[in-house]
């Protein structure tokens, strides 16, 4: 695991645009991993601007987002899909057909589940994936649990989360409680990871990382296994830290 500390946030976004460019233009055929929340945002800006310069082409890549809320329908737009087509996807070369989300209002989350691993695999598998992660050291929606699970699934989002996400819906009540998440296995699966971590309330993850263990209980820490892993974060975040990297 290798950890990097930018200036500020406006640098990390950047040098998280870079890598992807690199990528996709050694690779134009790349396979994608992407996350939502407020951390990648800054990120997508750069790779739209980039699109618009020509400075990279998404027309043979394929996207697969992390996770979706469920139940939620694919059109509102408190879905991450919808949030993928506002802040992406809406804004790039890419091909309808090539963007995946997990599906917010299937019948069968189980069969959705494992659909989406096999259209990863026939995919080639992700050659990159991005990650942010949750006060709680989720990534995705897979959260601190004694026990986690492999494959995409549907899963239960702790109260933390619910909390924390609020910030984002109306009232509370309105946070979906379940969610359909892409499992441990096909994100360590991936070829290369970066996860960007930054802002004080997320310290303790960065601590546990630079620790060195590992715990369910953060799942953020099972990265330790990867052969291919940045951490990523900002000089206000490093300066908090108790851990030294
Ligand atoms: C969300 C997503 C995660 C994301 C995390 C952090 O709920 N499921 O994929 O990384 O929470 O969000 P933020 O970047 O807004 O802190």
């Amino acid at each position: 695991m290798k950890f990097l500390v930018c200036k500020d946030y406006a640098a990390m976004s950047e040098w998280a645009a870079q890598v992807v460019k690199e990528i996709v233009n050694n690779k134009p055929t790349a396979v994608l991993g992407l996350a939502t929340g407020s951390t990648p945002v800054g990120m997508y800006n750069r790779l739209v601007e980039m699109n618009k310069a020509g400075e990279i082409d998404f027309s043979k890549v394929t996207t697969f987002n992390l996770d979706e809320y469920y139940p939620i329908d694919p059109a509102n737009d408190q879905s991450y899909r919808y949030f993928m087509y506002q802040n992406l996807h809406g804004h790039i070369n890419i091909l309808p057909e090539n963007v995946h989300v997990p599906c917010g209002n299937c019948e069968d989350p189980d069969a959705e589940g494992k659909k989406y691993d096999r259209m990863i695999e026939e995919a080639g598998g992700l050659d990159f994936q991005f990650l942010g992660s949750g006060v709680n050291g989720h990534i995705g929606f897979n959260e601190p649990d004694a026990e986690l699970v492999a494959g995409t699934h549907k899963t239960a989002l702790t109260e933390n989360t619910i909390e924390v996400n609020s910030r984002f819906f109306e009232k509370i009540e309105d946070v979906p409680r379940f969610a359909i998440t892409m499992g441990m296995a096909p994100i360590l699966k991936a070829k290369k990871i970066i996860i960007l971590i930054n802002g004080e309330n997320k310290v303790p993850i960065l601590d546990a990382l630079a620790s060195g263990k590992i715990t369910t209980q953060i799942p953020a820490t099972m990265l330790q296994m990867h052969n291919d892993v940045t951490v990523v974060t900002d000089e206000a975040t490093a300066a908090k830290m108790h851990e030294s990297f």
